[in-house]
């Protein structure tokens, strides 16, 4: 099991239920509404941290009740948050989702994640010593990533780029990414081609890019430059919100277990957290997930 630290944005999730999306101009009576501790951020550092990694989180949250909350989430679930601050003045990060049926819509208003500065990350550079993969996304800004990537290269760290939500990525930013884990749509805007050209941006790349992909897995491609597929695992999907964060902590957590098996163990987290309420409510612990695996009939 690796030595996780996330980067990466904090939201409290605001989530209504609905049976249909609302068309512009109409409004619509919802059936349920939670709120869930969410950001693509922690969402990973929890999925990680839930399979047993060690993980330290970098991050922000603004001085309002939601971000004492978010913080006290991230501590009950045994992260390292001395290197999470509070920005005065700013509210934390919130997410508006709109659930209909298993599918989600989401707003993200940034608030302090906003504020995530590349000094930040400096005064971290601790953190990037003391562990054994970085991994990012991109709700925090863009220079902050790009320090974050020059930080993790230079103490020779690999570092996952899960460059969600999608955009085009500089050239210099994409060099120093170990290991980027896009879908297909996040892949065609991060490489700014089109998605169809998907399998030639993998086999450019082995073992450079993981390619989710849903129902059907996760795409790389190995070192021999055969494209590998990855199954997904079958289950009733209750809800989908944070399944792609589920799998990119889960990945981080079992970095030391190579591609493959990283991938199998990130796909059978992902599958699990789809089964429950939020985006962290199903995120499996470990023993969660070597119990699913052995159901499924396969070996841990
Ligand atoms: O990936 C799911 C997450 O995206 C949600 O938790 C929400 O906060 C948004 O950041």
């Amino acid at each position: 099991m690796s030595k996780v630290l996330v980067v990466g944005s904090i939201n409290m999730d605001l989530v209504a239920q609905v049976g249909h999306y609302p068309r512009l101009g109409e409004t619509l009576l919802g059936s349920g509404f939670t709120t869930h501790h969410g950001g693509k951020g922690a969402n990973q550092a929890v999925a990680a941290a839930r399979l047993g990694a060690q993980v330290s989180m970098i991050g922000r949250v603004g001085d309002d009740a939601f971000g004492q909350q978010l913080t006290a989430g991230l501590i009950a679930e045994g992260i390292d948050t001395r290197w999470i601050q509070t920005s005065t003045g700013i509210a934390s990060g919130i997410a508006m989702i709109t659930l209909a049926g298993s599918d989600n819509a989401i707003i993200v208003v940034p608030g302090a994640n906003a504020m995530l500065s590349p000094a930040d990350i400096l005064a971290a550079e601790a953190a990037f010593i003391d562990t054994d993969v970085v991994i990012a996304q991109l709700e925090t800004p863009l220079p902050t990533i790009c320090q974050v990537a020059e930080l993790a290269q230079r103490h020779g760290k690999p570092f996952v780029l899960n460059p969600a939500p999608a955009m085009t990525l500089p050239a210099e930013l994409l060099a120093q990414v170990s290991l980027l884990t896009p879908n297909e749509f996040e892949l065609g805007m991060a490489l700014q081609i089109p998605e169809s050209e998907w399998r030639s941006a993998l086999q450019q790349r082995p073992g450079k890019v993981l390619m989710t992909a849903g129902q059907d897995g996760a795409w790389y491609c190995d070192e021999n430059g055969q494209l590998q597929q990855q199954a997904s695992f079958k289950v009733e999907a209750l809800d989908t919100t944070g399944a792609g964060d589920t799998f990119n902590g889960a990945l981080a957590a079992f970095w030391d277990l190579g591609l493959a098996q990283a991938s199998r163990m990130a796909c059978a987290a992902a599958a699990l957290s789809v089964t429950k309420a939020g985006a962290q409510g199903g995120m499996p612990t470990q023993a969660q997930l070597l119990a699913f695996l052995s159901e499924q009939g396969e070996a841990a």
